[in-house]
């Protein structure tokens, strides 16, 4: 039996499907718990691939107290990576209660379970939604946090209730991860992102349009203080961010305390210019139509991602261009692999 593991929530998901291959490639064993209310069991048959072991996977809930006593009583786990919640603005906003559920009661629990189990090191997806309507670019960590719907007040509780822990007992190590825009998908394209229903980011919808499953993009507004108009954002590869984990949990481990950092690029762009690069990558047209703007948009948001750079000697090194054809990639062959295997 492995000396120690990372539990990894949320592991069959976007982002912590990534960060289970940047983890395993570091050389750690990783042990998932995932709900599969937004992902599929077989993205562990794909980790496995590009793991080089198949991770144990376990399908419950992070609310379920008795199942991650029993899961830390069972497994050798030394540190929590929690990707698990819900992450929907617009519903965030119909069905508030079910998303303070998901994200605060869920991470509540799974604190509890840990304190219980005497494993103290968390590291948390928190977002750069915190930020509400920036006051300036690029944003700082120290920079006024505000939430504007459910969501993102759900992240701004969860920074705190982690503030007040770690003032309670420090010997938590405690990572608050402020994301930026993840875009992107492993280079194999074995994993990606696989929304739901209408995608309501930028990227997932492009690449819709772009393989034909919807007509076209609705640019939401052209009118913004910015170089063309449209919104821009600080959009980072999927790899990149979960390479951020795996130095956030090895400064963890190397120095604790608790850790609040930006995850971008430090670069803006806008939303034509990711139609352009996207159009590269695809070889065709992407049509699209310029609508009003959509409510609760900020025009510019954009990391200074200087002290991730400082405290964990990381910086995002891929470029808009493998962004892009990385999602392609995926979009073109992973999904109708992964939808091919589930309904047969
Ligand atoms: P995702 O929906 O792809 O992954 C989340 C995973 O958690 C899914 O596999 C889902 O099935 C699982 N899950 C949800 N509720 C659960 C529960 N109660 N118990 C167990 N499993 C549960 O989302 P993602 O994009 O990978 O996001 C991961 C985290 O990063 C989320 O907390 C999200 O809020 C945060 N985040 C995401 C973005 C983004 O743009 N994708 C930006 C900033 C922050
Ligand atoms: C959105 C969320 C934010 C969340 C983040 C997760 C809102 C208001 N904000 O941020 O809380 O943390 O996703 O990644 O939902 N765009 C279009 N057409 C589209 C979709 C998007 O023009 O069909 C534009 C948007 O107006 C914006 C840019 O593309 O200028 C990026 O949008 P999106 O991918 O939704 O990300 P955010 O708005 O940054």
């Amino acid at each position: 039996m492995t000396s120690s593991m990372i539990l990894v929530t949320g592991g069959t998901g976007y982002i912590g499907s990534h960060a289970c291959v940047a983890l395993a490639q570091a050389g750690h064993e990783l042990l998932i718990l995932d709900n599969l209310c937004n992902s599929r069991a077989d993205v562990v048959d794909r980790l496995e691939i590009l793991c080089g072991t198949r991770p144990e996977f376990i399908v419950g809930d992070v609310r379920d107290a008795a199942a991650l006593d029993k899961l830390f009583a069972c497994y050798p786990i030394s540190a929590v990576m929690h990707f698990a919640g819900l992450k929907a603005v617009g519903d965030s906003i119909e069905m508030p209660l079910e998303y303070y559920d998901a994200n605060v009661n869920g991470t509540l629990q799974l604190l509890a379970a840990m304190r219980r189990a005497q494993v103290k090191t968390f590291v948390f997806s928190s977002s750069a939604t915190v930020y509400g309507h920036p006051a300036s670019v690029p944003v700082r960590e120290d920079s006024p946090r505000s939430a504007t719907n459910p969501y993102g007040r759900s992240k701004l509780i969860i920074e705190e209730i982690l503030d007040d822990i770690h003032r309670a007992e420090p010997d938590w190590r405690i990572a608050r991860l402020r994301y930026f825009n993840p875009v992107g998908a492993d280079e194999s394209g074995l994993i990606g992102e696989d929304p739901q229903g209408i995608p309501n980011n930028l990227m997932p919808f492009v690449a819709q349009v772009a393989v034909g499953t919807r007509e076209l993009l609705n640019v939401w507004g052209n009118d913004y203080s910015t170089p063309d108009g449209t919104g821009v954002r600080d959009y980072i590869h999927v790899v990149d961010l979960a390479e951020g984990h795996v130095a956030a949990l090895d400064y963890l481990t190397r120095k604790g305390g608790l850790l609040t950092v930006n995850l971008g690029t430090g670069k803006g762009y806008s939303v034509l210019d990711m139609v352009k690069t996207f159009e590269q990558a695809c070889g065709h047209v992407i049509p699209y139509k310029i609508a009003s703007r959509r409510a609760g948009d900020v025009a510019q948001c954009w990391a200074d991602p200087s002290l991730a750079n400082e405290l964990l000697g990381w910086k995002a090194n891929r470029t808009l261009k493998q962004m892009c054809s990385d999602a392609w990639r995926w979009h073109q062959g992973g999904q109708t692999h992964c939808r091919i295997q589930s309904d047969q």
